[in-house]
């Protein structure tokens, strides 16, 4: 049954992606289930975006409840929803406006525009490049391609849009000199997941914010993934001590509902007027009703603070595992976007998992990564570590 399915979506879907080859059917909490009845422990949460795990009771009431009013008006009138929305990221940030979209793409994209933009107003032309990093990824579309540093992703696709200049991730002295007069914003991931897990160091975004400052760089966290409790704070800056000017957001903003967002300064913000940025389909009513239940989860029900608590916990168990297990060359991550690498190919090691029903992905190769949804239980982060210790034991042989 299951792999008559799989073959008509091979037919039929485009081919833009390597499947697990399962059909899933139900997602509940942390777990789902394929079309046999088979039950995995989900560490991918769809690729960080079910943070509240599958089904979460709040949104599927608020958007049941959204659904029955209104889905969608477009952005030339207002809804009282979409303004509940903005009012809590602004509450819960440091930022004073937000602008809504539908991916993660389409936010960077916006915040790419907007320092391009504020740039342009306040300096005429001329101070439009971005400095962004090696190693990082950014999106799909044509300027978050030309703002990642990885070229595996830019093959087939020249000629990228101009403007951006890659420098090492966590090297301050390249990123100094790599600033000019020309420069109107940086953008970084405070951990570069795509890119195999590496954290930013703090004293490195403390030098850079106090650059950005200095010279009216905006500076730009890609915040897609680190975003919505998933490193143990709201938003990954809190780890910081600093406050950047704009903010990309999507993946679990709707808690698996499609939104994106940008929040930023009103400074920053202030650049766009009407006529200069929009989404038809931005924040519409149902999109907005996903991300006010959201936050109010994630927040209210002390989820948060769960990702920080079971984030250490694995962590304490990845390292004991570590210990044991010579495969395992570093584990390391904040909250619960974890990476584990490894000393061999990590796809035939995400299969051994899948094969004792839990679902993970590898980055770069090599580095495991583990993105449970953060409503995890120690019984579930147990179980986890009980069966990757199994599948690490395996390898010895
Ligand atoms: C850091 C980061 N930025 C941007 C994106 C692109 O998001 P989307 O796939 O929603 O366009 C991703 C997706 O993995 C991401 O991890």
């Amino acid at each position: 049954m299951q792999e008559k399915l799989i073959e008509k979506g091979k037919q039929w879907l485009a081919n833009t992606y390597t499947r697990f080859p399962i059909v899933v059917t139900k997602g509940e909490g942390c777990w789902l289930w394929d079309m046999d009845g088979r039950r995995y422990l989900d560490f991918l949460s769809g690729i960080a975006v079910c943070n509240l795990g599958h089904a979460p009771k709040s949104v599927v009431e608020a958007l049941t409840h959204q659904a029955g009013r209104l889905f969608h008006v477009s952005n030339l009138f207002h809804t009282e929803v979409q303004i509940r929305a903005a009012e809590l990221l602004v509450e819960y940030s440091f930022a004073d406006k937000v602008f809504f979209c539908n991916s993660g793409a389409e936010a960077n994209e916006a915040a790419i525009k907007l320092a391009r933009r504020y740039s342009w107003k306040k300096y005429g032309e001329g101070r439009s490049e971005i400095i962004a990093m090696q190693n990082s990824f950014h999106g799909r579309t044509m300027a978050t391609l030309s703002a990642t540093g990885q070229t595996k992703f830019h093959v087939g696709f020249n000629p990228l849009l101009e403007g951006f200049t890659f420098v090492p991730f966590n090297d301050w002295a390249a990123l100094e000199k790599a600033i000019s007069e020309k420069t109107c914003a940086v953008i970084l991931e405070l951990i570069q997941s795509e890119g195999g897990v590496y954290v930013a160091d703090k004293e490195y975004i403390k030098l850079i914010h106090e650059l950005a400052v200095q010279k009216d760089i905006l500076l730009i966290f890609d915040e897609v993934q680190t975003g919505m409790g998933r490193t143990g704070k709201l938003f990954g800056y809190q780890h910081y001590g600093i406050e950047p000017d704009v903010i990309s957001l999507a993946k679990a903003l709707g808690g698996g509902f499609p939104v994106g967002a940008i929040i930023a300064k009103e400074a920053a913000a202030s650049a766009f007027e009407p006529g200069t940025h929009a989404s038809t389909f931005g924040g519409n009513a149902l999109a907005s009703s996903a991300v006010v239940a959201t936050i109010n989860t994630l927040v209210g029900e002390g989820i948060v603070a769960n990702s920080d608590k079971m984030g250490k916990i694995l962590v304490e168990g990845l390292l004991a595992l570590k210990r044991k297990f010579p495969i395992i060359v570093d584990v390391r991550g904040l909250g619960l976007l974890l990476g584990v690498e490894v000393s061999t190919p990590g796809e035939p090691l995400v299969q051994e998992f899948l094969k004792e029903g839990i679902i993970l992905y590898a980055a770069k190769g090599n580095v495991l990564r583990l993105l449970p949804p953060l409503i995890i239980s120690r019984e579930e982060v147990d179980l986890f570590l009980d069966i990757a210790a199994k599948v690490f034991e395996r390898q010895k042989s």
